[in-house]
């Protein structure tokens, strides 16, 4: 007899329970649910710290958040959250902890597993004062001091300190300029070479396995730029972060520029450790240590606020109501913030590698739909795009929206920008009904949830980002399915391996045989297509 967390969350009477309930509310329009029900908005909205977030446009029946949160207790939800925090081994095909919080405590504070968190500090310590000596133009190339970092690296090596530089850019530090490659695509190096010097640029190389295709490859194309242009000292123009530390060494990177990651972090989760270098130089240390701070107080909120008031678990218990529940597969991030413009990006590899998964922690193929389909983009630009789905299209796809309150901006633009967002969520709320003329008319029944912060600090973004970490946690937890590995990526490489491979050597690639058409559409090409500026 299976015990109570084994057995798929399906069997439980609580989701039974909550099936019943969706059959109900699902059929009912967000505007009479609301009208009908008990809960006023701000019983359907909480606010921590800086953030105040409403669910109340959400479809949450006055009984709905009480039949999820019982499902939390029998999945032990609670316990789930303690062992992630403590240290368990929660990746379970990879048999390690995914201790992503810990990159995140304040110093002074020690944490489990005993040691880890001392040698996080450390760490920090010494990327920190790399990221300052770059600011203060102290580290020299060519001869003359670095005011240009390319950062190389992809997905979690490059997705979030992209984001946070560019997210924070009015903290930018002047003096130091700041890129990003990541496509393997060369065009991408290509157009960020144009018009750098090379003796005055370095380049970070920031991957975990130091193995991947991408990256390499733009290292190594990286290196003969700085060659071609006279630097014979390339390894005085990199560093690395990474945790495959003998394979920096062996790329030629000097072992005191080498910042280390842990198998423990996944990448994805990586942005509060060195892989923040491009964040922490271009913002400055106090800037750094504040986006920090602001994840480690949603750490200790997620640790110990009740289920019921607790933000990660409310926001997540909506996204599985939405997704496992009503069947939406969808949801679309639009930051009504034009410096979050990359975190519908950010999000989809840090919900979707994470969720994306067809069986659960026991192997088990999966009863229910599990990740949502993440999308989005600024409004107001996605207004005038794709809302038009959102208001007359045929899915149903909930929204996040999130703005800022009082940003030192612009009031005439920010009335306005303001004005957008509450419209819009009131609009595909409530629909509008136009009797003779059916193409005016717009369905409404749109769910969503509205994230405020007084402004974009480095805390409200450490906040934001520590928050759509957890609630990814708490739709796992109660899936059982391991958020933390990201098996499927692999057959694509490996395919694509052997595909060069057949390239290089004329051998064949098992390849199959509409690939081998396309192929053979393309080939053969001129040896070395490629050419750097
Ligand atoms: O292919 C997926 C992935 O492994 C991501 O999980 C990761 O963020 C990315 O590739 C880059 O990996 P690395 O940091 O090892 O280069």
């Amino acid at each position: 007899m299976p015990t109570e967390s084994a057995k798929p969350p399906t069997e439980t009477p609580a989701w039974q329970s909550l099936v019943a309930h969706a059959t109900r509310v699902g059929a009912v329009h967000l505007r009479e649910l609301a009208a009908s029900r008990t809960l006023a908005p701000q019983d359907l909205s909480l606010r921590f710290g800086p953030l105040f977030v409403s669910y109340a446009r959400q479809r949450l029946a006055d009984r709905t958040m009480q039949l999820l949160l019982h499902l939390c207790e029998e999945r032990n939800l609670h316990g789930r959250i303690g062992g992630l925090l403590a240290g368990d081994a929660v990746n379970v095909t990879e048999g390690r902890a995914a201790l992503h919080t810990t990159l995140r405590k304040p110093y002074g504070t020690e944490g489990q597993p005993a040691g880890v968190t001392s040698e996080v500090h450390s760490e920090r310590r010494r990327m920190l004062d790399f990221a300052s000596a770059l600011a203060a133009g102290r580290v020299s190339g060519g001869g003359k001091s670095i005011d240009t970092i390319v950062n190389i690296g992809i997905g979690g090596s490059d997705l979030g300190p992209r984001l946070a530089t560019d997210a924070l850019y009015e903290k930018r530090r002047p003096g130091l300029r700041v890129e990003f490659v990541s496509n393997l695509d060369g065009q991408a190096l290509f157009k960020c070479l144009a018009g750098l010097d090379p003796a005055r640029t370095l380049f970070i190389v920031a991957s975990k396995s130091f193995t991947t295709v991408e990256t390499l490859t733009n290292a190594v194309s990286a290196r003969r730029w700085l060659e071609q242009h006279g630097c014979n000292d390339a390894p005085a123009q990199f560093a690395a972060v990474t945790a495959n530390v003998a394979a920096a060494v062996e790329f030629g990177i000097r072992p005191d520029r080498i910042f280390r990651l842990w198998d423990w972090v996944g990448g994805r989760y990586s942005i509060w450790s060195s892989v923040g270098l491009p964040v922490a130089a271009s913002l400055g240390e106090t800037a750094f240590l504040e986006f920090l701070r602001g994840a480690h107080r949603v750490d200790e909120h997620f640790s110990s606020a009740p289920l019921h008031e607790n933000l990660p678990v409310l926001l997540g218990l909506i996204d599985l109501w939405n997704g496992a529940f009503l069947g939406t597969p969808t949801s679309a991030i639009i930051p009504y913030d034009q410096r979050l413009q990359l975190l519908p990006a950010y999000l989809s590899q840090l919900i979707m590698e994470s969720n994306g998964k067809s069986v659960d922690s026991h192997g088990r193929p999966v009863q229910t739909p599990t990740s949502p389909i993440i999308w989005g983009g600024v409004g107001t630009d996605a207004q005038h795009a794709f809302f038009q789905l959102l208001h007359q299209g045929t899915h149903t796809v909930p929204v996040e929206f999130l703005i800022a309150a009082h940003p030192r901006h612009d009031a005439s633009h920010h009335r306005r920008l303001l004005a957008a967002c509450m419209a819009q969520g009131q609009a595909l709320m409530q629909g509008s009904t136009y009797a003779a003329q059916p193409h005016r008319s717009t369905h409404g029944n749109q769910p969503s949830t509205t994230i405020i912060y007084p402004d974009l600090t480095p805390e409200v973004l450490g906040m934001l980002l520590a928050l759509y970490e957890h609630r990814t946690f708490v739709y796992a937890a109660l899936l059982d399915i391991n958020a933390f590995d990201q098996w499927g990526v692999e057959l694509g490489k490996e395919t694509a391996r052997e595909i060069v491979r057949g390239m290089e050597q004329g051998t064949p690639a098992h390849e199959d045989a509409i690939t081998r058409q396309l192929l053979d559409h393309c080939l053969p090409f001129p040896p070395d297509l490629h050419k750097y500026p």
